[in-house]
């Protein structure tokens, strides 16, 4: 093989070689191999230069020493190429601080209910959902709310305007989550002791204290010999663990058709009292209109209002910001 051809494959192979190096050591080895003084492949090729013809002489340095040069300029590049941090993207600079991703947190409405079912599993208290869509028959009729009630009427309520002669018809969204005792008892004997939240719709004007939407928390204990100062002791723990020890609470008289004796149920905060929700003894046509015996069981039923105790709680003064989805609003809780 001709000198020539010695250093063509040279460069060839030293080339091939550096460009599939990983890392800097093996930059290294690899400058050992092809260009080392002392044992590298240059220096060899280097000794049998010194026997070639005089006339050969000038132009095989030529091409000696442009291999060499190929292989240095070779070894520098990737070298400069292993050295950079990270792979560069055209138009992003990943030494730039990172953009903050806004994480959201949860509504107070939201953080009200899971601590409300959190306080009412560990007075015992399982937790049962029902429809938002409801019938006449669990929103009015097993509430023994007769036919001619106001609380029917059809500007105190949403009534749908589909399926009015359907199955249960006239449909409505629920004006009360009063609604779930019923469906809860109808599912099971006694004893029973849940909680309920959701939304109810009333169609109310909308202003500082009103919507027409809101949340309720329902309660329901039935069980034997369950009184009125069980439903006051639970409605005070309830009422002290999400609000405070120094909270009092007290009953007004009150009626509702499917409580009976019933009340209206007021929190005092500092100096003034603030009504809540209603509750009561639950009335025996209801008992009875789901199969128990009102001979047998009793028990107590409330409805709290879940958007009056968080604005205490957070000191809300308007409702309406409880629903704009204004972040500089949520963002604070
Ligand atoms: N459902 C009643 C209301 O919305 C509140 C209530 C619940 C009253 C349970 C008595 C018992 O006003």
């Amino acid at each position: 093989m001709s000198l020539l051809q010695v250093l063509d494959d040279y460069q060839n192979e030293a080339l091939q070689v550096i460009s599939q190096c990983g890392e800097l050591s093996e930059i290294e080895e690899a400058r050992i191999r092809f260009l080392g003084k002392k044992k590298g492949r240059l220096k060899e090729i280097q000794t049998q230069l010194s026997t070639a013809k005089p006339e050969e002489r000038p132009l095989l340095g030529k091409r000696f020493n442009e291999a060499k040069n190929a292989v240095e300029a070779s070894l520098n590049a990737r070298k400069d190429e292993l050295a950079k941090p990270a792979k560069q993207i055209a138009g992003l600079d990943v030494t730039l601080p990172g953009t903050a991703f806004p994480l959201g947190k949860r509504h107070p409405i939201s953080k009200t209910i899971s601590e409300f079912k959190e306080i009412a599993g560990r007075l015992g208290f399982d937790v049962a959902d029902g429809p938002e869509v409801e019938d006449d028959y669990h929103n009015f009729v097993a509430l023994n709310i007769p036919d001619d009630h106001p609380a029917r009427d059809p500007l105190d309520n949403f009534y749908l305007s589909v399926a009015q002669e359907g199955a249960g018809g006239p449909w409505l969204l629920r004006s009360q989550t009063s609604t779930v005792q019923i469906r809860v008892m109808e599912q099971v004997p006694p004893p029973v002791r849940i909680v309920s939240t959701g939304r109810v719709y009333r169609p109310d004007t909308i202003d500082a204290t009103h919507s027409c939407m809101f949340h309720q928390m329902e309660g329901l204990y039935i069980d034997k010999h369950v009184t009125m100062s069980n439903l006051k002791t639970t409605l005070k723990m309830i009422a002290t663990q999400y609000l405070g020890d120094d909270i009092a609470i007290r009953f007004r008289p009150s009626f509702f058709p499917f409580t009976e004796p019933s009340v209206e149920v007021d929190i005092q905060w500092g100096e003034n009292w603030m009504e809540v929700g209603g509750a009561g003894m639950v009335d025996p046509n209801v008992l009875k209109a789901v199969g128990y015996d009102p001979e047998e069981v009793s028990g107590f039923a409330f409805g709290l209002g879940i958007e009056r105790l968080c604005m205490k709680r957070y000191g809300v003064k308007d409702i309406r910001l409880l629903y704009e989805n204004d972040l500089r609003f949520l963002s604070q809780f």
